[in-house]
């Protein structure tokens, strides 16, 4: 088995004529924080979706902790240990911040979901429905245990943000500003308690303070050993936080190695910081 937790070799996927991930091949050991960078449109959530199986890929392999998840689909991959957030975010406008993160959690249930397995197939998927109906009116021992246990993860997540998202615990996401939707979303994802969390640009729209506080969140997120895959565009976070650093351009990786070597390589000032006035520009 290979000492990366993550291991893409030859990635490639195209929209029509457009090669938006042109055979790619990266890893992330475990414990690294490796983020992407690179201009608007040079494949970095494509990436990412590819990765989450979000959108199939057209040809390479992706091999999570040594088991090949290029055809699995995104619940699959879930199961596998990656989560993820997207880049415009996404949580649910109606329910609360604590159901918000509760959500994710449910996939992962199993004393209360019996034979979920069985769900796919026609002509026995109301075994599956039947049980947990059963089981979410009379209840079983287990499955309270489960209940219990999901609560205290939800706990712990809203304790993780707990000036921000501590009084908001039971509005509804509609009602909360946009960071907070944000952090919601970066807690539904750490509540699955990830092996690698992706996150696509978890500071988008975000001013300075709510920035400098994201960014001493991943800080200690990497001091717990947590492994993440970060695209981001602002590069004085991504050369604080990264371990690696992979530069894409056109669909294609044309650098990557330490914050330090990918600051100066040439190709990475042509390609990506030329295009702004140096480092630490926002995307245009
Ligand atoms: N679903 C899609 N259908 C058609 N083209 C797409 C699709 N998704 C991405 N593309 C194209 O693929 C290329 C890469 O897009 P991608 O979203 O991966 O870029 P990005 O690096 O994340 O950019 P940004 O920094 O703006 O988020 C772009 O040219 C984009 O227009
Ligand atoms: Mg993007």
């Amino acid at each position: 088995m290979s000492a990366h937790l993550l291991d893409v070799v030859g990635l490639e996927r195209h929209f029509d004529g457009l090669k938006a991930v042109d055979g790619i091949s990266f890893s992330v050991a475990p414990g690294e924080v490796v983020s992407i960078i690179g201009p608007n449109g040079s494949g970095k959530t494509t990436t990412l979706n590819l990765v989450t199986g979000t959108i199939p890929a057209h040809g390479g392999t992706i091999t999570l902790d040594g088991v090949r998840i290029d055809h699995a689909d995104t619940a699959r991959i879930a199961e596998q240990g990656v989560a993820r957030t997207f880049q415009n975010g996404r949580v649910f406008a109606t329910l609360s911040v604590a159901d918000n993160i509760d959500v994710g959690l449910h996939s992962t249930l199993h004393a209360s979901r019996p034979f979920r397995r069985l769900s796919g197939v026609f002509l026995l998927r109301w075994i599956p429905l039947l049980a947990e109906l059963f089981i979410a009116v009379v209840g079983t021992p287990a499955s309270r245990r489960e209940q219990r246990r999901i609560e205290e993860v939800v706990e712990t997540e809203i304790h993780r943000f707990e000036a921000r998202l501590r009084p908001r615990r039971d509005d509804p996401a509609y009602s909360l500003s946009y960071a907070n939707r944000r952090r919601t979303e970066i807690a539904r994802a750490l509540a699955l308690q990830p092996k690698l969390l992706v996150l696509d640009e978890p500071t988008a729209g975000m001013n300075q303070t709510e920035t400098a506080e994201v960014l001493s969140q991943l800080l200690e997120l990497k001091a717990e050993g947590q492994t993440i895959l970060l695209v981001e565009h602002k590069l004085d976070l991504v050369l604080t936080v990264s371990d690696r650093v992979i530069v894409m351009d056109g669909g294609r990786i044309i650098a990557q190695g330490s914050p330090e070597h990918v600051r100066r390589d040439p190709a990475v000032v042509e390609a990506y910081l030329g295009r702004r006035r140096g480092l630490g520009g926002e995307p245009e």
